[in-house]
């Protein structure tokens, strides 16, 4: 049986508490944090983590983030072997920053997929902060959908996904941001992101300037074996088929409209995820905004709501225009192209 807790408004302690003990014991809590929904197992029971494999369909090769409450959860955990780390964290947790690096023997391997490092993060989010710390261990979590659908970032999406298969599901709302954390590394001496996120790169330059992309993080680049080994699996994906239609706003409206008009002589039911700026050149019952083109933080946190809407609606095709936006679409744009699958068409 799964247990709903309604924490939207307010959070009530003696629920909270019967979760935090539920996980602590072994049990699965799924649970907001400002990215996406997280679920959650004790980091230090490998039983518990089995769990999460089984109840996400998940790869046994993909390994999952710590999330911790204070820095004391940090060293416990992983070894700090570079200063720079607290340079990180001074300025950026809690927040949307996974940190990778040498893993303590507490962690079983399960939660690194037998890697010698571990990925951590304390994230941004009251009931996220306040489950860890009541649990006083600390928390395995992968996002909370089932392998490869797109994550969860409202707790319905939860429920669709994994109602039965886990013990607790605590609703927070919409998650604030809704793209999942910055990856970095400094496990080794070279710092790099291992895949892009809420934190945007310049800020991440700010703080330390050596870093870079690693090359498997960028997009368009798909190697059998990037450093963060989530980010080679088909992600995100929506029921239909999704093709993004990329260039300039007549460009891309053009070719998606002759796309669409082939689509429909065969049968199909097309969708169309557009811009407000660009709506009114599209003509569709399935028709689904994704925010404004000049507002990329409204749209990083409608897009995984919008793919899973037109699962509802029952399309067969999703057409999405795309344009040749800055650097910071560029967590936005990965997530996109992975859902899919990169099949990307450029209109030049
Ligand atoms: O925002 C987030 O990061 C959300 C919330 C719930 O915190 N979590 C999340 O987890 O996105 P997940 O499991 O969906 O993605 C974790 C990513 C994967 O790409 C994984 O390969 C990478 O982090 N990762 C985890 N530990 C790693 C490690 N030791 N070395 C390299 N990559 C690692
Ligand atoms: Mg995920």
């Amino acid at each position: 049986m799964t247990m709903i807790i309604d924490a939207k408004e307010r959070i009530d302690y003696d629920e909270l508490s019967k979760a935090a003990q539920i996980l602590r014991e072994g049990g699965l809590v799924a649970f907001p944090t400002e990215t996406v929904y997280g679920l959650g197992a004790n980091a230090l029971l490998k039983e518990a983590v089995d769990r999460i494999f089984v109840a996400k369909g998940r790869p046994q090769d993909n390994p999952l983030i710590v999330h911790i409450s204070s820095i004391d959860m940090l060293e416990m955990c992983a070894e700090v072997t570079d200063k720079r780390v607290y340079d990180l964290i001074k300025r950026l947790w809690p927040g949307p920053l996974t940190i990778v690096l040498p893993k303590k023997k507490c962690i079983p391997d399960n939660v690194t997929a037998g890697l010698s490092t571990v990925g951590i993060r304390m994230p941004n989010n009251k009931i996220a902060l306040e489950l860890i710390r009541l649990s006083g261990v600390p928390i395995a979590a992968p996002s909370a959908n089932v392998s490869g659908r797109p994550s969860p970032t409202e707790a319905q999406h939860v429920i669709d996904d994994l109602f039965g298969k886990v013990d607790v599901i605590i609703d927070g709302g919409r998650c604030s941001f809704g793209l999942e954390s910055t990856v970095v590394d400094l496990s080794t001496s070279k710092p790099c992101i291992l895949r892009p996120g809420a934190v945007p790169f310049s800020v991440l330059k700010e703080i330390i300037d050596e870093i870079e992309y690693d090359p498997s993080a960028l997009n368009g680049n798909i190697s059998s074996s990037p450093k963060a080994p989530g980010m080679k699996y088909r992600h995100y994906a929506p029921d239909a088929k999704l093709i993004v239609v990329k260039g300039k706003a007549h460009k891309r409206i053009d070719k998606i409209n002759e796309i669409k008009k082939n689509l429909e002589a065969k049968g199909y039911r097309v969708g169309i995820l557009c811009f407000y700026e660009t709506a009114l050149n599209f003509e569709s019952q399935y028709k689904l905004i994704l925010g404004s083109m000049f507002d990329c933080e409204e749209c990083s946190r409608n897009l995984f709501s919008v793919l899973r809407k037109f699962n509802q609606l029952g399309v067969d095709y999703i057409l999405c225009e795309w344009g040749e936006f800055g650097i910071e679409y560029l967590a936005l744009e990965n997530r996109l192209f992975k859902a899919s699958a990169n099949n990307v068409i450029e209109v030049l």
